[in-house]
């Protein structure tokens, strides 16, 4: 794909350029005929040495689709320590969603995202703990982080912790946390990360999925000045969970040092750690062996459990974390996402840590104990990157700019944003207020599934225009391609359709845990040959792209993504609900909520008591964020003559939007319709008048 604006004879000029430049690089890594030769000498890691870095960005971006062996194979060989140099850049088919990256190679990602920054800068502080009171940060230390990984990672092994293995995490945003991912990462054992905010119920469904041999939690947690009790979860949930061996709890508070450690599975965690050695050597792994699980939502079935390796995928988020935010040495990366997502993984832990960042954990939240939360602290700790969701912003800016004003907000350089579509209001907001115009915003669009941001504008470019709301260009050795109705490619420019990724690039998830074949068929079936993201997208004349959506039933509730399957699935588990039907409807704070349509059963209670326990069973089975805002009980829902609900008929009356219908031949009895917006009407008034 020409990059806009680039003479081709500029561009073979440059490329021939890259290629004289990249020689004593290529040479070792060979392409894929020939004998293998290994890399004979790898330059220091952590860096991006070679002389690409001085290369325009669309230059680079050609690079990485023309020649994507050559660009990866360089950029891997120099920017991260090997511990057996990899012998191919990459063996992938995407027909088969068989991917595979940097083949033979054996590295630790701990290694890259601790000790070589310790053998440079022990004392830099890796993590500062921004916890929920204002003003009581902690620093971590590279060195430190060190020891307490070590500790960790001990401790995992004492108990029965090998490689493969799957481990739990399940605590809030804080140096233990990262620890707890970076100790997996140095032994090999596979974390998965569950959000604290998760009900025992979705945490024991996560356990049982990965068979977690051991969980790590702490007694309990404090947001926005309140305790939130993670043990007590903990306990509930792996009690139908008979692969976990041990709990291993922290005390995070004094309070609730009672609720620690008492049952026949838990250990002592701060005790087990001073007891371990605080050194442990790190496993050579392969390429491609499994660093996390992550879970996520699909449009079907349960929480999917996504598989990331190590290379790739720190190779990914360390080289869009430099690029995308402009990182520079001394920074102090602010990402505000918990660690429980996938932003936090790739940008609160592995890209800013393996590229030798200060890097802050956020614990709290954006209104505690006032709104000008986030700018106090950019101000106190000088932060350089601010990135976060747009959900905070449209709460932030319905209150009053001097609770951004009052604080000193010269330390920032690059605003980012993720999860969401942004709206012209917040980014103005965001641009204007907080980075007074002259922060460069990227609104960076990817997903669990892409390990790291896969199109975003590129602030270090010069001359690189900035617009509102697009998600811009894509990343390096990413080629977007639109897809339309009979699953053509759209060529040209100002057209929409299926956003789908033309070829592998290294931090895409390697498959669903233990079903592989779901993966396939979720991802690369429904355009052969490439990546469907679930995304539509607009490109605009420019050749610029913007999000313009999920195309599945994937709804998006404060930025954390929600299959409404999933929450169908929790109510029809009442007895009353022989049926329901949940779509995704606006929302100006949280983008968008659940909507449910629900039929009962006559004979069963009051429907105000009944929707009372559809609450709380939504809150049990998933998260409070996951609870309907909306319940319309009806009499039918609508289905097609073979059974199918047709939700887009319930968002359009959902929104009001009942001018036109579209097409409802294919439904079984399309007087329904007209039952359910009569039924809306009824429950709007009601709503007007409460
Ligand atoms: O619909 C897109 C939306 O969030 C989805 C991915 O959600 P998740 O896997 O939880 O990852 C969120 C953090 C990376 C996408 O399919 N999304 C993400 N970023 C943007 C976005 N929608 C519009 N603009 C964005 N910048």
């Amino acid at each position: 794909m020409a990059a806009a604006g680039v003479s081709s004879t500029r561009t073979l000029r440059t490329l021939r350029t890259v290629r004289i430049l990249l020689s004593p690089l290529r040479a070792p890594i060979p392409n894929r005929t020939g004998p293998l030769r290994l890399l004979s000498s790898l330059p220091p890691p952590g860096t991006w040495t070679s002389e690409l870095s001085r290369l325009p960005h669309r230059d680079l971006h050609r690079l990485s689709v023309t020649d994507p062996d050559q660009f990866w194979g360089a950029a891997a060989a120099d920017r991260l320590r090997w511990m057996k140099p990899f012998e191919r850049v990459q063996d992938c088919d995407l027909n088969r969603g068989k991917i595979n990256w940097f083949p033979g190679g054996r590295i630790n990602v701990s290694v890259n995202c601790l000790d070589v920054h310790v053998e440079t800068h022990p004392d830099r502080a890796a993590l500062i703990w921004e916890r929920d009171e204002p003003g009581t940060e902690v620093r971590v230390t590279y060195r430190e982080l060190l020891e307490m990984t070590c500790r960790l990672a001990n401790t995992l092994k004492a108990h029965g912790v090998q490689k493969g293995d799957r481990v739990a995490v399940y605590l809030p945003t804080s140096p233990l946390a990262v620890a707890a991912m970076l100790a997996c990462a140095r032994i090999g054992a596979v974390h998965t990360v569950v959000f604290a905010g998760f009900s025992a119920e979705a945490l024991a469904g996560r356990i049982q999925d990965a068979e977690c041999k051991v969980v790590l939690t702490c007694d309990e947690t404090v947001r926005g000045g309140r305790s939130v009790p993670l043990k007590a979860t903990v306990d509930a949930a792996v009690r139908s969970c008979p692969s976990v061996r041990h709990v291993l709890v922290s005390r995070r508070t004094d309070g609730g040092a009672t609720a620690a450690a008492v049952g026949p599975l838990d250990v002592p965690l701060e005790e087990a750690m001073k007891a371990a050695a605080p050194v442990c050597p790190a496993e050579a792994l392969d390429s491609e062996d499994p660093l996390f699980l992550l879970y996520t939502s699909g449009s079907t079935g349960r929480p999917k459990g996504l598989v990331h390796s190590q290379a790739g995928y720190l190779l990914y988020t360390s080289l869009t974390h430099q690029y995308v935010f402009d990182h520079r040495d001394g920074d102090v990366f602010g990402c505000v996402a918990d660690i429980g997502w996938i932003t936090g993984h790739s940008y609160v832990v592995y890209g800013p840590l393996c590229n030798g960042a200060t890097t802050v954990l956020f614990e709290s939240t954006p209104v505690y104990p006032n709104p000008g939360r986030y700018w106090e602290m950019v101000q106190r700790l000088r932060v350089s990157q601010f990135y976060g969701a747009p959900t905070a912003l449209r709460l932030l800016l319905s209150y009053d700019d001097s609770w951004v004003k009052k604080y000193d907000r010269s330390s920032l350089r690059t605003l980012g944003s993720v999860g969401e579509p942004i709206n012209h209001e917040a980014w103005h907001w965001f641009h204007d207020v907080v980075g007074e115009g002259r922060c460069p915003l990227v609104d960076t669009w990817w997903q669990t599934e892409t390990g790291g941001i896969c199109i975003a504008p590129r602030p270090a470019e010069e001359g690189a225009p900035v617009v509102p709301a697009m998600a811009m260009r894509p990343f390096f050795g990413i080629e977007p391609v639109l897809m339309g109705e009979q699953g053509q490619p759209l060529s040209g420019q100002s057209v929409d359709g299926a956003l789908c990724l033309a070829r592998p690039w290294p931090g895409m998830a390697r498959s669903i845990f233990r079903d592989h074949q779901r993966f396939i068929e979720t991802y690369f079936t429904p355009y052969p040959g490439c990546y469907f993201t679930g995304d539509g997208a607009w490109r605009s004349e420019d050749g610029f792209y913007q999000i313009t959506g999920r195309m599945d039933d994937v709804i998006n509730v404060s930025g954390h993504r929600l299959g409404t399957a999933e929450v169908e699935d929790a109510l029809d588990e009442h007895p009353a609900v022989p049926e329901s039907a949940v779509v995704g409807f606006p929302h100006p704070i949280k983008g968008e909520v659940p909507f449910a349509f629900v039929v009962l059963k006559d004979d069963l209670g009051s429907p105000p008591a009944v929707l009372r326990q559809l609450r709380e069973l939504v809150a049990t089975k998933i998260a409070k964020y996951a609870v309907p805002e909306h319940f319309l009980v009806v009499e039918r829902l609508p289905k097609t003559r073979s059974g199918k609900i047709m939700r887009r008929v319930l968002r359009k009356v959902a929104t009001e939007a009942t001018g036109d219908l579209g097409d409802l031949s294919t439904l079984d009895d399309p007087s329904v319709v007209q039952e359910i917006i009569q039924a809306h009407r009824r429950y709007r008034e009601q709503h007007r008048k409460s």
